[in-house]
């Protein structure tokens, strides 16, 4: 029912809280998405702290990358006058839906959930079988789909920025929403995804891919000065300034790309083609034009994550306006359902 009196054009995302943030978290995804989020008119963004619960055991980590996400988006400039920003775990009607969902969804959707079918396959491919196939999975890795339907359906949220990992969940709380409207009425608005654009990834430090996994990022709030002499590492060919370079074969080209204005990028690129730039100069260039993107919102990120008080107010006013919403659905869900005890 996305077209009825329920739907808002209301756009929502959830952002695990996990650890430090690079260049190419940056690139790929929190740059158009906060593009798009600008041009958005009613918008709720929240950390998914109880669906990182699901693998982090460490209290300090979960509430340092909890502030540090936070932080991150508010220094890139999230209008919390706009956006409703919030931690799920403030808004309590999200934990009732989910029970209310978990009573109407097949255990069979579960089974089909990729999270879950992936953990399979890896004890599969350890050579487990039978119970013991299920190794490791909790509940809430389990449930973890319905756990993110009642995140979009709580807020009456219609479209979701996606990456395409996240296409599947939200399938799912379509199927979900539609089924209880289904049984109950039309009660819930049903979402549908967006696959996010310019989902570009850039190369790291060694021309792999910039991922945490191969530890060749580039920290997105480091401090100016840390920041260039990682630049100033990027591992390059053995050219001297006056051979000619393929540019689009280069790292430090690549991600200059990126951060440069297009006089500049074309400047680097005729150099580069025509032996008129060495390395060196080619990463100092790379960490100005960094510098010029990224200084103010470095900064900014500092102050926020040395006042975690006013990270905690912004937290909170994000999560009254959010929790409104909730409280009306739930309430409409709860009538539906013949929950009407109060
Ligand atoms: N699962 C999402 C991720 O890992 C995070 C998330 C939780 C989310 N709830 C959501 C995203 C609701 C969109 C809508 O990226």
């Amino acid at each position: 029912m996305s077209d009825t009196a329920l739907s808002h054009g209301r756009i929502l995302t959830g952002i695990q809280p996990t650890g430090e943030i690079h260049l190419g978290n940056y690139v790929g995804a929190l740059k158009p998405f906060m593009a798009s989020v600008d041009a958005a008119k009613d918008c709720f963004i929240f950390i998914a702290d109880y669906h990182a619960l699901n693998m982090v055991r460490d209290r300090a980590h979960l509430k340092d990358a909890t502030y540090k996400i936070a932080a991150t988006y508010l220094a890139l400039g999230l209008d919390q006058k706009k956006v409703a920003f919030y931690r799920q775990s403030d808004v309590s009607e999200i934990f009732e839906l989910t029970t209310i969902l978990s009573a109407i969804t097949p255990k069979g959707l579960m089974n089909r959930a990729h999270a879950y079918k992936a953990a399979v396959d890896r004890n599969t491919a350890l050579g487990k079988q039978g119970a013991d196939l299920d190794d490791g999975i909790n509940m809430g890795l389990y449930t973890y789909p319905i756990l993110m339907a009642a995140d979009m359906l709580i807020a009456d949220a219609d479209i979701i920025p996606v990456g395409k990992d996240q296409i599947q969940h939200v399938e799912m709380a379509r199927d979900i929403a539609g089924s209880f409207n289904h049984l109950f009425g039309e009660t819930l608005v049903l979402p549908t995804y967006k696959v996010q654009e310019g989902g570009t990834s850039i190369p790291g430090l060694d021309g792999q891919k910039m991922s945490k996994s191969y530890n060749n990022t580039i920290p997105l709030f480091d401090q100016p000065n840390r920041r260039k002499k990682l630049i100033m590492k990027i591992i390059t060919d053995s050219k001297l300034p006056e051979e000619s370079k393929d540019p689009d074969q280069s790292t430090i080209f690549q991600l200059y790309t990126q951060f440069a204005s297009a006089d500049e990028i074309q400047e680097m690129r005729q150099a580069f083609e025509q032996g008129g730039m060495g390395y060196g100069e080619a990463k100092k260039r790379l960490a100005v034009a960094v510098d010029r993107e990224l200084e103010a919102p470095t900064e900014a990120y500092h102050e926020w994550l040395a006042n975690p008080a006013e990270l905690d107010a912004v937290l909170e006013e994000g999560a009254a306006r959010a929790g409104a919403i909730a409280k009306e659905t739930i309430g409409r869900v709860r009538e539906a359902i013949g929950i009407v005890s109060r």
